[in-house]
Order: structure tokens, then sequence, then C-alpha cells
């Protein structure tokens, strides 16, 4: 099965300190309506809450947004309706519960779980998404992107949509954040 993006990429050259907030847009765009009341679980949220999800909640409105983290004090500080706390190894949600799950700059990609782990981690995302929901995340290219993709293939996702490149200027030359799609 290829890997290859089915949608071409867009560069997105770092504006301004708007970049966060225009890139964020632009991924809610790309994503769409997602189901009618869709349900989005915010996977390792962190204290301000991910920005996708964020964003998309305020462009979807009737989102019901889920945010789970493992650290109860980042949890204190998050100002959110459905707060859980809980490892993302072992979800406490039921089978095909979620319309959308989103990783971002987290679990999949930190590097905080072993690979073994972070394939517990892909499984238990499958089981709680819809059949045709959609799991989102973001990664800084290189890192371990291909492998993630790979152990997601292989737990069942079976298509892959490449959203949006983020492109910023580093000393070294130039870093891309890939924002991807699968179902
Ligand atoms: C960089 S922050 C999250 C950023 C956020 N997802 C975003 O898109 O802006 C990483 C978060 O992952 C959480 N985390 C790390 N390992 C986790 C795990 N196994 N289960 C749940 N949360 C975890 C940490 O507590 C931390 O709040």
């Amino acid at each position: 099965m290829s890997l290859v993006p089915r949608i071409t990429q867009v560069l997105v050259e770092p504006p301004d300190e708007n970049i966060w907030h225009e890139y964020f847009v632009g991924l809610v765009n790309r994503v769409g309506p997602i189901a009618q009341k869709p349900k989005l679980l915010d996977l390792a949220c962190g204290h301000a809450g991910s920005g996708f999800v964020n964003e998309y909640a305020s462009g979807f409105p009737d989102t019901e947004v889920f945010s789970l983290d493992m650290e109860p004090l980042v949890l204190n500080w998050l100002d959110a309706p459905r707060k859980i706390c809980a490892d993302a190894r072992r979800i406490p949600f039921r089978d095909q519960s979620f319309d959308m799950v989103w990783d971002g700059y987290s679990v999949l990609e930190l590097g905080i779980l072993s690979d073994a782990e972070s394939y517990f981690v892909a499984k238990e995302i499958r089981r709680i998404l819809t059949p045709e929901g959609a799991f989102i995340f973001s990664h800084l290219n290189g890192r371990s992107e291909a492998e993630t993709i790979e152990n997601l293939v292989k737990i069942g996702f079976k298509k892959i949509t490449h959203l949006l490149r983020l492109s910023q200027r580093v000393r070294e030359g130039y870093r891309h954040r890939d924002s991807y799609l699968m179902r």
C-alpha cells in the first residue's frame, strides 16, 4: 500500500508571531466537518488544550471536546469542560466512542514512550475511534514520523492524508512540521 500523501502539501512560510494561529486555522479548514456533533479527544492536551483542538471547537461549536492528560497539575491549569486524568496507553473510553482524536507534540512524537508503548497508544486510538473516525497528528519532520505512520498502518489505519506543512527557518536551514489525518 502506498503511503504517498493524497493531498498536495501546502508550504506555509511563517509570516509573523501569528504563525501558529494561522497554521491551526489552515488545519481546521483542511479537516472540515467530521460529523454532526463530533466527539473529539484531545490526547495529552497539556495545560492550555491543544491549539488545533481549541481552533476546531471554535470553528465547529457543536464539537464535544474531551481533554485527556496524565498529569493532574496540568489538568488543574486547564480550563475545559471535560477533563480526564489518564494515561494514553490505557484510554478509559469504550470502543468506537470518538469521531476524532488529536495528538500534537505529545505521546507519539516526543519520545516519552518506547516504541512498544507507542504501539499500544496507537492501538488504543484505533479502538476508541468509530470506523470512519479521523486521527489527526502533527510531527516534526524526520523525528519518528515514518515509524509512526508505519505503526498506524499496521494496526489498521488505511487512508492517510497529508494536511499541512509548516516550514520554519532555523539556524541550520529549514525545519518542517507536518500534520496528517488517518482513517
Ligand atoms: C507538549 S504537551 C502537549 C501539547 C498539546 N497536545 C498541543 O497540541 O499543544 C505534552 C503533554 O503530554 C502529556 N503526556 C505525556 N505522556 C502522556 C501519557 N502517556 N498519557 C497522557 N498524557 C501524557 C504531558 O503531561 C504533557 O501535558
